[in-house]
């Protein structure tokens, strides 16, 4: 057997350092099901420390860094990370399962994230408010200080990204807590910011279990603010434990995205995007198209044709170049994955493609990508993420129909349309309470352009200039331009 990779040291305060209370984990392949890393796993005091080495950098160095320089070291910080995105592709493959074509495309552009807040960390800029000739209000935006970034395992690369680029524009210091399943890749991050020369504790990076080192970051009074992806029931716990130092929050959570197809739609690239939309990362993704609504006329048609694209996906392994859709990444989504296969059928819904694992592909968590038709929006498979490659396709008669069902659900993250009416298209969007609405495409997401949930897919934006605002604080300064302080107190 192949030496197991190895990192056995957490990255606190610019050092590398054994964990003190916490634990050297193996991390398993998921399409082996066996052990291909072993990874450095922080406890409660090793997020106190880290937590400390945060502190002490916004009091050095890093608090007190003129805006252009550190601008420039998020410059550095970016390139180097796109200097070895095609390295770090392999690590996340190996780690969570996605596909290297998959990893590819998605790690090579997140270079462009840290580019982009590069770019905006130099532009904080205030307001000065008129309002009265005798005073002078302005607003300056301060780092709101110490952040714990708690990222899952489905996407772990981006979603670190997606937090790690604003924050340290903002001037924030950053611990990087990885998910327990994939904690691997998060140390690269941890190597470019030694290696660019981030001031030391800037980043931190201490992957462990979420109920000990993630549930002392969020208690921790030393944190200011926590960033989280993942679960909603975990962000509801995360608000009970961190309402005792009121932390600031922001949150992305899970989805049941409404893909709608109307019948005027051009159905070929309709069915490209709708098979592409509940497959991509072999279903572990908040943006999942996972609700297929199809209008009456196209319903067979759409059923059929989605059916036998389902049954050509390259089911295979995460390194192979051939292979599109990969394993689950760890054994309990499997499970999860399995359980609601069994729910759509006992259900009543109709299973047109799929809906079993792939034991012939070895003890790895592979599944088939699976098709519920005649699927009614009260059922399970249609209210509750899945996170697996299941698509759900309901029928609707009409617009009406099609914008209520869309929205009966507790989600609110993304949605799709396809329509080539161009007054349809703006009218339905208009109608859909979820932060992103694709028009004629699907999954177009872009470092420019805010994402985030509506109802219980989270709080707050991520990406654009929105993302800032959840690392920032407004002071608002009042000065007296007269010299004389007048009201009815004054003598
Ligand atoms: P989770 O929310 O438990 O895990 C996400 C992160 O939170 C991990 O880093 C974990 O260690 C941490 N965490 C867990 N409990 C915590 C706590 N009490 N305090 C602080 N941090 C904690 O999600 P899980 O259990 O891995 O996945 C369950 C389901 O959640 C998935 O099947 C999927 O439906 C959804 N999910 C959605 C994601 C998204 O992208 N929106 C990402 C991951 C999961
Ligand atoms: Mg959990």
């Amino acid at each position: 057997m192949a030496a197991l990779h190895r990192q056995d040291r957490l990255f606190i305060g610019g050092e590398w350092v054994a964990p003190l209370d916490g634990e050297i984990a193996e991390s398993i392949d998921p399409s082996t099901g066996t052990p291909w890393a072993v990874a450095a796993f922080g406890g409660v005091r090793d997020i106190d420390r880290a937590v400390d080495a945060a502190r002490a950098a916004m009091k050095g160095p890093w608090g007190r860094m003129s805006v252009f320089e550190r601008a420039g070291l998020l410059r550095r910080f970016a390139q180097a990370y796109e200097a070895q995105a095609a390295e770090l592709a392999v690590l996340e493959s190996r780690d969570n399962g996605r596909p290297i074509r998959e990893t590819r495309a998605d790690i090579g552009a997140h270079g462009q994230w840290y580019h982009y807040y590069a770019a905006l960390a130099d532009k904080l800029d205030g307001r000065a408010i008129p309002i009265d000739p005798t005073i002078h209000a302005y607003t300056t935006r301060v780092p709101v200080g110490v952040v714990g970034a708690i990222v899952p395992w489905n996407a772990p690369m981006l979603t670190t990204a997606w937090k790690v680029a604003p924050a340290l524009a903002a001037g924030c210091a950053v611990i990087v807590k990885a998910a327990e399943q994939t904690p691997v890749t998060a140390f690269a991050l941890a190597r470019i910011a030694e290696a660019v020369g981030l001031p030391p504790g800037v980043l931190n990076v201490v992957p462990g279990h979420g109920h000990l080192a993630g549930a002392r970051l969020v208690a921790h009074p030393g944190v200011d603010k926590i960033s989280f992806t993942g679960e909603h029931r975990t962000a509801q716990e995360i608000v009970r434990s961190g309402a005792t130092t009121l932390k600031r929050f922001s949150f992305e959570l899970g989805g049941k995205s409404p893909h709608i197809i109307f019948d005027d739609a051009d159905v070929e690239q309709a069915l490209n995007a709708a098979a592409s939309s509940a497959f991509v990362a072999c279903g572990q993704s908040c943006a999942l198209g996972s609700r297929l609504l199809v209008q009456d006329a196209i319903y067979d048609r759409v059923v059929e044709e989605l059916a036998a694209r389902a049954g050509r996906v390259r089911v295979g392994m995460p390194l192979d170049e051939a292979t599109q859709m990969g394993p689950q990444a760890h054994a309990e989504q499997l499970e999860k994955t399995l359980s609601y296969f069994a729910i759509g059928r006992d259900e009543g819904a109709r299973l047109v493609a799929g809906g079993r694992r792939r034991e012939d592909l070895g003890p790895g968590y592979f599944v088939t990508p699976t098709v519920f038709a005649d699927v009614t929006n009260d059922m399970r498979i249609a209210q509750e993420e899945i996170f697996g490659p299941v698509c759900s396709v309901i029928r609707f008669r009409d617009e009406d129909e099609a914008v209520a069902i869309a929205n009966d659900t507790r989600y609110g993250l993304t949605a799709g349309l396809w329509t080539r009416d161009v007054g349809r298209a703006h009218r339905v969007a208009n109608q859909i309470a979820a932060g992103t609405v694709w028009v004629n495409t699907y999954r177009y997401i872009r470092w420019s352009i805010p994402y985030g949930g509506f109802k219980m897919s989270g709080l707050g934006r991520e990406n654009g200039p929105e993302a800032l605002d959840n690392y920032l604080e407004t002071r608002a300064t009042v000065v007296n331009l007269t010299g004389r302080f007048a009201d009815a107190y004054a003598t």
